[in-house]
Parts: C-alpha cells; structure tokens; sequence
C-alpha cells in the first residue's frame, strides 16, 4: 500500500494527531467566529487609532504578516508586524498594539507588549494563556482567549481569524462577510479533498507531499498577501516536515535572486521551486513569474506551480496557505516523522529562561 494512504502507519506516526489538527482547520476558523462575538471590546470599539502594530513570533507572528498583507490596500493607517523584543520609536500612544501569543509566554511578544504598555498604546491580546493572559487581565486589556493544547502553528485557524476578526469588530480594519463565507465554502471543499481518506490518486495535498519529497523547498510567492503565505509554507515544511526550505517573493527576487542559480547546479538540482499562480496577479508580475521560471528551470529539479483558487484576498490568502500547512504534515509522513515536536523551539526557550534565575 502506499504510504500516504496507509491510514495505520499515519496513525503510529502521528503521535499528537497533526494531520486531525488540519482536517479540522475549518472548525477553528467557525469557533473564533464564536470567540469574536463573545469577547469585551468596550475599550477598543469605534477607536481611531493611529496606526496598528501586530506583535508575534513563529507560528503566532505569521498571523501578523498575514494579516497585514489583506488589509494593506485598505487600511488607511499603518500595519506594521514586530517580530521582535523592542518597539520602533514611532509606536506610540495613539496606535493599536495587538499582542498575538498562542502559550502566552514568548519573551519577544512579552518584552515588546511591556513597552506598549509603557507608551500607553492601546492594547489587544491572543492567546490561549501563559503570562501574556496574566497581563491583560491584570491590566484589565482586552484579551481574546483561544483554546489551548496545540502547537501554535496548528492553533493559526483560532490565531488568524480571532486577529482578524477582532481588528474588524472593533472597526480598525473591514473584512466583509460575503468574503468570510466564501472562505469558509471554498476550506470545506479542501478539507474534503485533502484528508487522509482521500487517496493519493485523487488528492493533490499528497501529491504535492510526494513531488516534495527528496528536495530542497524553495517557496516563491509575491509582494502582498502571497509572500506571507509562501513563508508560511516554508515554516510549516520547516516544522512539520523538518527539512530545510526557503521562501523568496516577487518582483524583488527578480533584482538578486534569480541571478544567484546561475552555480551549483549540482546542488540546486535538487531543489524543488513552488511558485503561486494567481490569475488576478498583474501582468507584468505575470510575466516575471514565466520569464524567471524559463531562466532558471535547468538550475533545479523542478518547478511545481500552484494555483491559487478563490475570488477573495482572504479565500485566496486561506486556500493556498491550508495546502501548504497540510501538505507539509504528509511530507513529514513520507520522511517517518513525527510531525508533531519542534524539540529545537523547546531547547532554544529553555537555555533562554536559564538568563532570568
Ligand atoms: O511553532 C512554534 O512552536 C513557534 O514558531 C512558536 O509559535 C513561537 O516560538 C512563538 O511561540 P507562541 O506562538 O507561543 O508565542
């Protein structure tokens, strides 16, 4: 039987049921719909803020940059995404700062949102707990509180759209309902598609899992909404698949990059290049994306396009990034891989805490 369609040996690999975690995406995009309209937004509502700061790392941060790619070209004041301990001087009282937090406990998001609170900003925190929690209830901020239990990257579908939905509620940003349902539809029909019953035949998740395997994943997408997702893929194919990929976008990949496969073919042949094909990208990104991939097609092992489906940003933003998340899980199978543990994230915060006693 064939590895991917063998649910037994998917069920012994995947210890903390990662691969459930992402057939149940759409359930979390439908409870932090819940979560929005339950939360206390009296501070924050109808506010105008002078700009919206997003703060958060890894598997919480990419919610930021996702985020701010959707609302950017309808946001009439700045989006900026801190991934990092300290503020930029020009956050300040007057902006909107959004801690974004799934344990609660990572020290960048907490040092930054420290400094929020000493400039007086607004303040809005996600997270399903861990200190971060501690301090919004303290301070009596609101905090949007999201189930806990998993690994942040597979809590994005309670991150994302809690962020998201909650920067809508309170007027800061607007996102439309038609777009949300649509979102929704479109993620049913994936899931349907993608899950471990559908085989390997008829599924393009395990087949993309299975043209992945053996190579380096190079994930190019473009400035905007595309380049938060492509490295989104590079981050779940780094932690759930734990290979190395990288992610790059365009057009300012055309100014370096591409002239950067010119050597070490005997390497680069091995690389597999994902490019996003979006039909509403503008033409010249169009041709970029054709012209760079002729160029520099004998450099790799292959290029793997992908469509990208859906008539929204946000359907669009959503769809292509599930692929990516769940896709990286069965990649993870094909390497006999716990898709599960990030044991270098945990060593790395544990030498880190060490400093504080
Ligand atoms: O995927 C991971 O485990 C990391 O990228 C974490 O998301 C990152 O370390 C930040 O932790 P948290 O999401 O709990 O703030």
């Amino acid at each position: 039987m064939k590895i991917l369609d063998d649910l037994k040996k998917i069920k012994e690999l995947d210890k903390q049921d990662m691969l459930g975690i992402e057939e149940r995406f759409v359930d979390q995009l439908i409870t932090a719909q819940g979560i929005v309209k339950s939360a206390d937004y009296k501070n924050l509502k109808n506010k105008s803020f002078k700009g919206i700061a997003i703060l958060g790392m890894g598997g919480s941060g990419v919610s930021g940059d996702i985020i701010k790619n959707l609302v950017i070209d309808s946001c009439e004041v700045p989006v900026e995404v801190i991934k990092d301990y300290e503020l930029p001087a020009f956050i300040r009282e007057g902006w909107l700062v959004v801690a974004i937090s799934y344990s609660g406990n990572t020290e960048e998001t907490l040092s930054a949102i420290g400094e929020a609170f000493k400039r007086n900003c607004e303040i809005m925190c996600i997270s399903s707990g861990g200190k971060l929690m501690e301090i919004a209830s303290e301070k009596n901020k609101c905090l949007v509180k999201v189930p806990g239990g998993l690994q942040p990257r597979g809590a994005s579908g309670y991150l994302l759209f809690s962020t998201l939905l909650s920067l809508n509620e309170i007027g800061a940003i607007s996102i439309s309902k038609s777009d949300i349902d649509e979102s929704l539809e479109l993620l049913k029909q994936k899931v349907l598609l993608y899950k471990r019953e559908s085989g390997q035949s008829d599924n393009p998740a395990k087949q993309l899992a299975l043209a992945l395997e053996g190579c380096m994943a190079v994930v190019y997408g473009v400035s905007g909404f595309l380049s938060a997702i492509a490295y989104r893929w590079k981050c779940e194919i780094n932690e759930n698949s734990k290979c190395p990929s990288f992610s790059s976008e365009f057009p300012e990949l055309n100014h370096n990059e591409t002239v950067g496969w010119e050597n070490l073919s005997e390497i680069t042949k091995k690389f597999a290049l994902i490019v996003f094909k979006d039909s509403s990208a503008s033409e010249r990104i169009k041709v970029r994306i054709d012209t760079t991939s002729e160029l520099i097609r004998k450099n790799l092992g292959k290029i793997i396009e992908i469509p990208v489906e859906g008539r929204s940003k946000l359907a669009r933003a959503l769809s292509t990034m599930y692929l990516g998340d769940i896709s990286s899980v069965y990649l993870a199978f094909l390497y006999n891989t716990d898709p599960t543990p990030v044991d270098r994230i945990s060593v790395l915060k544990t030498e880190l805490a060490k400093l504080d006693k």
